[in-house]
């Protein structure tokens, strides 16, 4: 399409400035409205972003009633799902912040509205914007691993317990698995090419954070600070996912793809995926001997928030398919759920998912 792309953001909280922020950098793109649950928020909001022209809601409803060509979903994690639904039977395209949603069932009618709407939905993780992730995809997608049989990721701070929206369960749905969870689960997946799960079988633990000795909101902590779980995938490997918001430890490990031909193994600086990468290395033997090669990583200055914005707003405009789609990222939000019911019941559960 030619011509001015109209943006609508719904939620305007601490997320949608750095989404208001990208769209602002792009001529093309004209923010038209901001809708908020908070009477006088999203006024708020406009002022303070001089979003000139841009309409106010307290109704996500009332904004979707405009001619706009994409949302912005930056509601807490538990309005993925009616707002994204809402705006794609409403025929505008969604780039919904992560996770995706807070249940498995919600994360498929989400995909399923956006391929009955024929709309874009896709969801924000600005890490596959890191060149180095693209490089770790490149690597383990080249068949020089061999069959992988085991992959181990997640991370984990050492205090990093959020406040506010992130620990009540009726807002976030779920912590740490969810909320820096989603990002590791993303990077492993995707570079496996996002293979189905089949079974999971988890551990949480909210140990921490319900400690006042070690987060100041102890009393309203809801979720979890901690969680493993193994899970099965199609084609045979087996992942190890574990996330921790705080912990007495200073890392949780590397991600590693351990493969028939070679090992895999990447680190962040933070510890956690959305930070970036610092060191990537292939575990091989050659000629009879251990080698290790180091991988040189990518240095870059590029903005993955902005670049992920921006990928939304080009599949809008030249009718490209959604960068990073909603139909695939069900299998993340799949483990997710899985771990969360498995933790409850302290069984393995299985993990069912329809064709999309
Ligand atoms: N990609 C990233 O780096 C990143 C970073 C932080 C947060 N997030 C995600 O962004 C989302 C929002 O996080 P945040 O920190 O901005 O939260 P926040 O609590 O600061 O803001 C959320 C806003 O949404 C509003 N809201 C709630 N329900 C609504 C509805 N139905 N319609 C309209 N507005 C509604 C709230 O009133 C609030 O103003 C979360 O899902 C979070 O996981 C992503």
């Amino acid at each position: 399409m030619a011509g001015t792309i109209r943006i609508g953001i719904i939620g305007s909280g601490g997320i949608a400035g750095a989404h208001a922020n990208a769209y602002k950098q792009m001529p093309e793109v004209e923010i038209k409205a901001v809708a908020d649950v908070i009477p006088g928020k999203a006024a708020e909001f406009i002022q303070r972003h001089n979003l000139i022209g841009a309409v106010p809601f307290d109704d996500h409803n009332q904004l979707l009633a405009l001619e706009l060509d994409g949302v912005s979903v930056c509601t807490p994690n538990v309005a993925h799902h009616r707002t994204s639904i809402d705006a794609l039977n409403a025929g505008k395209n969604v780039l919904t912040e992560k996770p995706m949603a807070v249940t498995l069932e919600q994360a498929i009618e989400m995909a399923e509205a956006a391929k009955k709407a024929g709309k874009i939905l896709t969801v924000g993780f600005q890490p596959r914007y890191d060149p180095n992730m693209q490089l770790i995809k490149q690597i383990v997608q080249s068949g020089d691993l061999g069959k992988v049989y085991y992959v181990e990721t997640g991370g984990g701070r050492r205090r990093g317990i959020p406040g506010g929206t992130f620990i009540r369960k009726d807002l976030a749905g779920a912590g740490a698995m969810a909320d820096i969870g989603c990002y590791s689960l993303d990077l492993a997946m995707d570079a496996l090419g996002y293979p189905k799960p089949l079974t999971v079988s988890a551990y949480t633990g909210d140990l921490l954070g319900k400690s006042p000795r070690y987060f100041r909101e102890a009393s309203h902590f809801e979720v979890e600070d901690f969680g493993v779980a193994l899970v099965r995938l199609e084609g045979g490997a087996i992942l190890n996912f574990k996330i921790s918001w705080a912990m007495h430890m200073d890392t949780l490990g590397a991600t590693m793809f351990l493969g028939t031909d070679a090992g895999l193994k990447v680190t962040s600086p933070n510890g956690v995926w959305d930070g970036g990468v610092e060191s990537i290395t292939l575990f091989r033997d050659e000629f009879g001997q251990l080698t290790d090669t180091v991988v040189p990583v990518r240095r870059h200055n590029i903005d993955r928030f902005f670049e992920k914005v921006k990928a939304f707003v080009v599949a809008i405009r030249d009718g490209k398919p959604a960068p990073i789609p909603g139909s695939i990222i069900v299998r993340n939000q799949a483990i997710i759920d899985g771990v969360l019911r498995s933790a409850a019941t302290g069984h393995e559960i299985d993990i069912v998912i329809p064709e999309i």
